[in-house]
C-alpha cells in the first residue's frame, strides 16, 4: 500500500519505491508536515520530525506551554489566525469579517486509484493499481465548513498530486479570498529555485536563483498562464546537475491567472504554495456550496532536472492527456500561416497541400483568415463560418479536396474572442469582458468574450458544431491571442465579480470538453500567441501545443530547451518555417531547421512550392526520416546534456523506450575557428549494448558513449583548408542516430 495511516500518532505517510511524503495530525487537530523527499522506510512514529522549539516572540496555543507554535511549525494547509504568520494556503472571510477559522481532523480514506475533478483537468488512471489516493476531511466547526485535503500518488512515478476543496454548510455566507491548491514546508531553504520565463516568441527561457528570506514567486494575472512565467518552479540543490543531484518540480493543471510562489521564513523552512492567483479571487460560499481548486503536480528526482523533467513527461503522456492520440505518434503537418498570412484561396491552398503531399506530409492546417471577413485582423474574429469570397466550396468542400489528394485536414479557430468588426459582436456587443464606463484595452485589434456565461460557450459550440459537423476535420489549432485587461461580466452581480476570471477558464475548458466527446478524433492543438498557454492544464484537452510562434531553429533551441523541463516532446508543436526567418530574419541551414523540429510534433509552415528541387528533396528525406523515427523523438527517453543557456553548443538525445535506439541532436550556433577536441557524454543507453552510429560500421558499447563519449570533434573552419559547404559555418547541427 503506497499510503499508510499509522493511528496511535495520527501519522499519513504516502511512499513508494522513490519518494516519501509525511506528515500527522497536530495536537491542535490541524495537519502538520514532516517530510517530504527521497523514499524512508515506513514506521508507526515519524514524530522526532516534530521540532519544536521556544522562540521568543512566538504567539503560542496552549496555555502553559511556549514550544507548540504555528509561527515556526510545518504544515500542510496553513490558515490564517492561531499563529502561522507566513502566507496561508486558504484566507476566509466570515460575514462578521474575521479571517479566524481552524480546520481540524474529522476523518480520513485512502483508495486505490484517483476520482477525477468535475470541470478541471486532473492525472488520471485507467488502472487502479496506477495510484492510490488519500483524502483527509477537516472541519471548522464554529462555521460548519469543511475542507477536504485530497492527496494522489502514483505507484511507480515520483509523483504526488494534490488539491483541496471547501464545502460551507453553516447558514451565514463565508468568501474565499485565497484557496491555493497545495502547501509544502521544506525543511531548509539551501536549494536554487528554476523557473521558465519570457515573453512573447521567447518563451520558457530558464533561469535560476538561489532562494534567499521572503517570498519569490510566478504568476499570470493575464486569464491565462503566459509566456511571462510558465506555472511551474523547480528547487535544485547547488550541486544538481541535469544527470545528477537531488531537485523538486511543481506544476499546476490549471490555464488561468495563477500564483507559485516559495516563501522562505526567518527558521529556514521554505514554503511552497501553487493555485489561482488570489488578487484575481474572490467566492462567496451560501450554505451548501463548494469549491474545488485546480490540482497541482509535485515531482521530486535524485537524478538531477532529466529526472525531474522525464517523470512529468512520462506522467503528462501516459495520466494526463486523454483520447485518441494519446500515446499516439502525431502526424505530420504542414500549416499555411506563414506562407500565405491572410493572402489565399482555394486554389492557393490546395497548391501548397498537393506540393505538401508529394513530400509525404500527413495533415494540412487551415491558420487564420477562412471565416467571415477575416481579411486582415481587425475584423471577423466571431464569425465562424467560411468566407466564400476565398473559399468558394467551404470548409466542406475544401477538406474534401485535401482529403482526395491524400491528407487530413486541420483548421484553426479562436473561440474565445471577438472583433468589434464582426458579426457577433454587432448581434451582442454586451458579450465582451468590459467595464463598459470606461474606454477598454484592445489586444491585436480584439477583445475576450465573457466565457464566464454559459450562453456565449453555448452560442460558439453551436457555431464551431455546425463547421465541423458538415465537413471532415481532423485537427482543430484553438488559439487564444490577447491577454485580459477588464475583467468585468456583465451578467454578474457585484458580488459575483471575483468569481469571473475563474468561470472563464471553466467555460474554456467545457468548451474544450463538449467539442472532444462530440468529436474523439479530433487532435486539438492549443495555441496563444504561440506559446501562452503552454501549461498541464491545456494538455489535458489538447495533447499538443504550439510551442512559440518564433519558428527560427535557433531560438528554438532555447525555447524547446525550457520547454522540456516539464512538457514532453510529443506535446510541441515545432515546424520548419523559410529563411529568411519571419521572426529574427536568420538564415539558418535546412537541415538544422528539421533538426530541431524533429524533437516535437513536427511540421512545416512554409509554401514547400517555392522551394528548389533540391530543396524539396531534401524537406522529402526529412519527413521520411520522421515517420521512421518519430516514436523515439516524440515519446523516447529525453534528456537534456548540453544548454544553449550556457554554451554555444546545445546537445539533447532521445533514447527509445528498449534502449534499442537513441538519437542525439548536436546544434551549435556560431562556428569557431582552430577548436580543441569535443566528446558530448551521453546518457540513458543499455551500457551492455553495442550501438552503430548513423548507419556506419563504426560500433560503440553504450558505457563507453556514457563514460568516454561520443566524439562529436569536427574541422570546419577554414582554417583547416576547408571550403564553405552551407554546413560547416554557423548554425550547423548533426543527428546522430545510434542503433543497437
Ligand atoms: C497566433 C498564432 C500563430 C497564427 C496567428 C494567426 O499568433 O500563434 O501561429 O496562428 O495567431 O493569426
Amino acid at each position: 500500500m503506497p499510503i499508510q495511516y499509522h493511528s496511535s500518532t495520527k501519522t499519513f505517510h504516502l511512499y513508494n519505491d522513490s519518494i516519501s511524503y509525511i506528515f500527522m495530525i497536530l495536537e491542535n487537530g490541524t495537519p502538520g508536515q514532516l517530510y517530504y523527499g527521497s523514499r524512508l522506510s515506513d514506521k508507526e512514529d515519524f514524530s522526532e520530525l516534530l521540532e519544536m522549539k521556544r522562540r521568543a516572540n512566538a504567539p503560542c496555543t496552549y496555555e502553559g506551554n511556549l514550544l507548540f507554535s504555528l509561527e515556526h511549525l510545518k504544515q500542510e494547509y496553513p490558515l490564517y489566525g492561531h499563529g502561522d504568520l507566513r502566507y496561508p494556503a486558504c484566507s476566509i472571510q466570515k460575514e462578521n469579517g474575521s479571517h479566524i477559522f481552524e480546520f481540524q481532523y474529522v476523518s480520513h480514506s485512502i483508495y486505490k486509484g484517483k476520482n477525477r475533478i468535475k470541470g478541471l483537468p486532473a492525472i488520471w488512471c485507467e488502472n487502479s493499481d496506477d495510484m492510490e489516493s488519500l483524502e483527509v476531511v477537516l472541519e471548522d466547526q464554529r462555521t460548519d465548513t469543511q475542507l477536504t485535503l485530497y492527496y494522489t500518488i502514483c505507484t511507480h512515478l515520483p509523483v504526488i498530486a494534490r488539491h483541496a476543496l471547501i464545502l460551507h454548510n453553516g447558514h451565514s455566507s463565508i468568501t474565499l479570498q485565497r484557496m491555493m491548491s497545495c502547501n509544502v514546508d521544506l525543511i531548509d531553504d539551501a536549494w536554487d529555485m528554476i523557473q521558465l520565463s519570457g515573453a512573447w516568441s521567447r518563451e520558457r527561457h530558464v533561469s535560476s536563483t538561489p532562494l534567499r528570506p521572503g517570498v519569490q514567486s510566478v504568476y499570470s494575472m493575464r486569464g491565462h498562464s503566459s509566456a511571462q512565467f510558465n506555472p511551474f518552479l523547480a528547487l535544485k540543490r547547488k550541486e544538481c546537475s541535469e544527470t545528477a543531484g537531488e531537485c523538486m518540480g511543481f506544476t499546476l493543471l490549471y490555464s488561468g491567472s495563477y500564483l507559485a510562489q516559495v516563501e522562505v521564513d526567518n527558521y529556514h523552512v521554505s514554503r511552497v504554495q501553487l493555485g489561482i492567483h488570489p488578487d484575481c479571487f474572490e467566492w462567496t460560499l451560501q450554505q451548501g456550496e463548494s469549491f474545488e481548486t485546480p490540482e497541482a503536480v509535485y515531482v521530486y528526482s535524485e537524478h538531477g532536472l532529466n529526472g525531474m523533467s522525464q517523470a512529468f513527461h512520462t506522467l503528462f503522456n501516459h495520466h494526463l492527456v486523454r483520447g485518441t492520440y494519446r500515446l499516439q505518434d502525431r502526424p505530420i503537418l504542414i500549416n499555411n500561416w506563414e506562407a500565405t498570412y491572410f493572402d489565399f484561396d482555394e486554389e492557393k491552398i490546395v497548391r501548397i497541400a498537393e506540393t505538401a503531399a508529394k513530400a509525404g506530409i500527413e495533415l494540412f492546417v487551415l491558420d487564420d483568415g477562412w471565416f467571415g471577413n477575416r481579411n486582415d485582423d481587425h475584423r471577423g474574429l466571431g464569425d465562424w463560418y467560411a468566407n466564400v469570397s476565398k473559399l468558394p466550396h467551404g470548409i466542406a468542400g475544401l477538406s474534401e479536396r485535401i482529403h482526395a489528394i491524400g491528407m487530413k485536414f486541420g483548421l484553426w479557430i479562436e473561440p474565445e474572442m471577438v472583433n468589434m468588426d464582426s458579426d457577433l459582436y454587432r448581434a451582442h456587443p454586451d458579450w465582451v469582458m468590459i467595464d463598459p464606463d470606461y474606454v477598454p484595452c484592445h489586444g491585436r485589434n480584439q477583445y475576450v468574450l465573457d466565457f464566464s456565461r454559459r450562453e456565449v460557450v453555448d452560442h460558439i459550440f453551436n457555431m464551431l458544431d455546425h463547421v465541423l459537423d458538415g465537413a471532415d476535420v481532423n485537427y482543430i489549432k484553438w488559439d487564444m491571442n490577447r491577454t485580459m485587461s477588464e475583467v468585468y461580466s456583465r451578467s454578474h452581480s457585484s458580488d459575483r465579480q471575483g468569481r469571473v476570471m475563474h468561470e472563464y477558464i471553466l467555460g474554456v475548458y467545457d468548451l474544450y470538453e463538449r467539442l472532444m466527446q462530440k468529436y474523439p478524433d479530433i487532435l486539438f492543438e492549443s495555441c496563444a500567441s504561440g506559446g501562452s498557454r503552454f501549461d498541464a492544464g491545456m494538455l489535458y484537452y489538447a495533447p499538443q501545443a504550439w510551442t512559440s510562434d518564433n519558428s527560427d531553429a535557433i531560438e528554438r533551441l532555447k525555447i524547446q530547451y525550457g520547454t522540456s523541463f516539464v512538457y514532453p516532446p510529443s506535446c510541441m508543436g515545432a515546424h520548419v518555417s523559410a529563411v529568411p526567418n519571419h521572426q529574427v530574419f536568420r538564415n539558418t541551414p535546412l537541415n538544422t531547421r528539421a533538426n530541431v523540429a524533429f524533437y516535437g510534433a513536427f511540421g512545416y509552415e512554409l509554401d514547400l512550392s517555392k522551394l528548389s528541387d533540391e530543396e524539396k528533396e531534401e524537406v522529402r528525406q526529412q519527413v521520411a526520416f520522421m515517420k521512421k523515427y518519430r516514436h523515439v523523438f516524440q515519446y523516447g527517453t529525453f534528456y537534456r546534456l548540453s544548454s544553449p543557456f550556457e554554451s554555444n553548443e546545445t546537445v539533447w538525445m532521445s533514447v527509445s523506450e528498449d534502449r534499442s535506439t537513441a538519437i542525439v541532436g548536436y546544434y551549435r550556433v556560431l562556428n569557431e575557428v582552430n577548436v580543441g577536441y569535443r566528446r558530448v557524454r551521453l546518457a540513458g543507453l543499455d551500457e551492455n549494448a553495442v550501438y552503430t552510429i548513423n548507419g556506419t560500421d563504426q560500433a560503440t558499447d553504450g558505457r563507453e558513449l556514457m563514460k568516454a563519449g561520443l566524439v562529436i570533434s569536427d574541422y570546419t573552419s577554414g582554417e583547416n583548408g576547408e571550403t564553405y559547404n552551407g554546413r560547416n559555418g554557423d548554425f550547423i547541427s548533426r543527428l546522430y542516430v545510434l542503433e543497437s
